[in-house]
């Protein structure tokens, strides 16, 4: 099973990091799958794998340096196989001991880099990290308001509001959709010129928020921004936050992997202060899809915040959680067993080298896109670089179409931001734990080609 993930790695790896897609031509292949006659199952297989090949941005190829989209550990992609064969569910702990088990073994491991002292804080998977962000949202709600789990926000004496940077990850205002507070309720906060949150600026917000009858709840740290990378000034805000009686939460999907380094781990410092922490273990943890982690130090919140039973539900175990009462999901995936898959084949040490060594790859992208003449526009120690150069200053090369001419080329990939302020610039993020030195020499030479390349591009 190590050996069918490294296989398609291999596969991948010699391959473009994406091609042109036809929708037409994709939709016209699958014709083929009308559903009335039964199809031989390892024909469909063989199918489904041909189509990811053609029909994919090839997220785990070393040169893809775009969105937080990992490469995966060999293991933890057979874990994951395992995981959909046995079907394990953890709705509840007497269903899936085993599974549960590798879970809390492995998240407690995540709990301790946190700072915080496992038998005292809890930790259970989700789908991502929207799920992770939302589920802060509803704890904090809990937390701040008795009358909320009853009466709803109706029980409410004022409208509450939630603070956010302008570089926080959108999945915010989702929050606010789906527990109904609404968009209004996300009051977005001015960032310094590195993209961090200010203090200050939070505490003027709220401070007039106040005077306008509004009660903030929740103050969001984003540590490890979607676009930028950058990790807002927890200490500074934790401050804040405690003045204000508001919930601490950390977004950390990205970042918080970085707890785990040996080199970077002084970038989250002042992660343990927050009531909860955001960390996705797919993202730099290199674990598939489905694989987020919701952390609180409070962990008598959650099951305030979502307990309910069932009557056809099995009865609880002494000394076990059951998640579907203290999460928001009801049927549960073993999400996390392809993370403890992760952890155990690498180990600690391994873990930490491949942070590490992705953090030095983004330094040393750093240097070579500066040598070719680009400009970095952020500021983080973390793997993740935004440059402009001066050809792009214009709207013939702006960072949008240099960004599509790489990705058309095929050979690398990349995307375009807007960073606060207005600032456009192409975002390149080491996401893949097989990236080389080659890699970066080849996407280097690839944006110098889009920036100044002829007219074969326009
Ligand atoms: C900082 C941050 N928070 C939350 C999310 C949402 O995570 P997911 O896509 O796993 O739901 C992302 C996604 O990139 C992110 O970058």
């Amino acid at each position: 099973m190590n050996d069918f993930a490294g296989e398609i790695a291999r596969a991948v790896a010699a391959g473009p990091v994406s091609r042109p897609v036809s929708m037409e031509a994709l939709r016209r292949r699958l014709d083929r799958f009308d559903f009335d006659a039964p199809v031989d199952a390892s024909d469909v297989l063989r199918e489904i794998r041909s189509l990811f090949e053609d029909g994919l941005v090839q997220v785990t190829h070393p040169r893809y340096f775009g969105l937080f989209n990992p490469s995966v550990v060999p293991a933890a992609a057979g874990a994951a196989a395992l995981v959909a064969a046995f079907n394990p569910q953890i709705a509840v702990w007497s269903h899936a001991p085993a599974a549960a088990e590798m879970e809390r073994r492995v998240l407690r491991v995540l709990l301790a880099a946190v700072g915080w002292n496992p038998d005292a804080s809890a930790a259970h998977a989700t789908s991502g990290g929207a799920e992770a962000n939302t589920t802060a949202v509803v704890c904090a709600l809990a937390a701040a308001f008795p009358a909320w789990r009853d009466g709803g926000l109706r029980a409410l004496p004022a409208q509450p509001a939630l603070y956010v940077s302008e570089e926080a990850h959108h999945s915010f205002e989702k929050a606010a959709l789906v527990t109904g507070l609404g968009r209004g309720a996300v009051r977005v906060v001015a960032t310094d010129a590195a993209f961090r949150m200010r203090p200050d600026a939070l505490a003027v917000r709220i401070a007039e928020d106040r005077r306008a009858g509004l009660v903030p709840f929740l103050v969001v740290a984003t540590a490890g921004a979607t676009a930028s990378g950058a990790v807002d000034p927890v200490r500074e805000l934790a401050a804040v936050a405690a003045r204000e009686g508001a919930w601490l939460h950390a977004d950390g999907a990205w970042g918080a992997s970085w707890l785990l380094s040996t080199t970077r781990r002084h970038v989250l410092d002042g992660i343990g202060l927050a009531d909860s922490v955001t960390w996705d273990a797919h993202k730099a943890l290199s674990v598939p899809m489905g694989c987020g982690v919701f952390l609180t130090r409070r962990p008598d919140v959650p099951r305030r915040a979502f307990d309910v039973a069932g009557p056809y539900m099995p009865p609880p175990r002494e000394g076990a959680d059951d998640p579907f009462r203290t999460t928001m999901q009801w049927s549960r995936r073993a999400a996390a067993v392809p993370l403890f898959a992760a952890m155990a084949s690498l180990g600690r040490a391994g873990v930490a080298s491949m942070l590490d060594r992705m953090a030095a790859l983004g330094d040393a992208l750093r240097e070579r896109l500066a040598a070719s003449g680009f400009r970095t526009v952020n500021s983080t120690a973390l793997p993740l670089v935004c440059v402009t150069h001066p050809a792009m200053e214009g709207e013939r090369r702006h960072a949008g179409r240099v960004a599509s001419i790489v990705q058309k080329r095929g050979r690398a990939w990349v995307s375009p931001v807007t960073l606060p302020g207005g600032v456009r610039a192409v975002r390149a993020c080491i996401t893949s734990f097989l990236t080389t030195e080659a890699d970066l020499d080849v996407l280097a030479a690839e944006l110098r080609e889009a920036v100044e390349g002829g007219s074969s591009h326009e």
